[in-house]
């Protein structure tokens, strides 16, 4: 295998970049790249964060998230062994579908522990001008993305803050499940809207878990993003 499609692979996997090894296979040419990916860990205290409980976090990281990233190693590994020439389809099917679902939902979710703080804080530089150009004022970009939020309580899926390098602008994505996130899209924050993300806290009252996470959300890491988007 050459360094260009290595490298490419590399950058496919943006978010993940950091989290993801090579397995040792890659470096043999001919046999097949198995990426390897561990979960990352949270960027703040869990039991410092004003709204949402330590206990809470630490499963939905531990359980969903790290849960996520198993299944993306062990769905990559399954694939590797494919002779796709042979393989039945549905098998094909299967594991392609449940691949797209966890890379997605490892990308998000870490979006998702990276864009939260232990305090509350404000867009500046690059993205705060975005932000005005795009949505006129923080407050209206703000409001979008929590009612885009409400949107999916009672049921489940993700709000993504997106830059889109096509139209140079940013965008609030409403995605029903892992699987949504728009094409071309570099995502800068995300918010989990699934049931695990707040039920222990909050039972079934997705509304109060808007208005904590809007309160602690690390407009330093979608910044950080966007700035790294804007060099692409
Ligand atoms: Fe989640």
């Amino acid at each position: 295998m050459t360094d260009i499609p290595r490298r490419s692979l590399a950058v496919g996997a943006g978010l993940l970049a950091g989290a993801m090894a090579l397995d040792a296979r890659s470096q043999v040419p001919g046999i097949v790249t198995v990426p390897k990916f561990a979960p990352k860990p949270m960027t703040f205290n869990p039991d410092k964060v004003p709204g949402l409980s330590g206990n809470l976090l630490r499963s939905h990281h531990a359980n969903n998230y790290a849960g996520t990233v198993t299944k993306l190693n062990t769905t990559s590994e399954e694939l590797a062994k494919l002779d796709f020439a042979k393989a039945p389809i549905l098998a094909v099917s299967g594991l392609k579908r449940e691949e797209h679902i966890a890379y997605n939902s490892t990308i998000l979710h870490e979006l998702y522990f990276d864009g939260i703080g232990e305090a509350p804080t404000q867009p500046s530089g690059l993205l705060a001008q975005a932000i005005a150009r795009d949505f006129g004022h923080l407050d209206r970009c703000k409001a979008e993305f929590a009612a885009t939020g409400k949107t999916l309580a009672g049921g489940s899926g993700w709000v993504i803050l997106v830059h889109s390098p096509r139209d140079k602008r940013l965008y609030i994505h409403w995605a029903a499940d892992h699987s949504m996130a728009p094409a071309g899209g570099v995502p800068l924050l995300a918010m989990d809207m699934y049931e695990h993300a707040y039920h222990m806290d909050y039972g079934a009252d997705a509304t109060k878990y808007i208005d904590a996470f809007m309160k602690v959300i690390k407009w330093t890491n979608a910044e950080r993003l966007y700035r790294e988007a804007m060099r692409l």
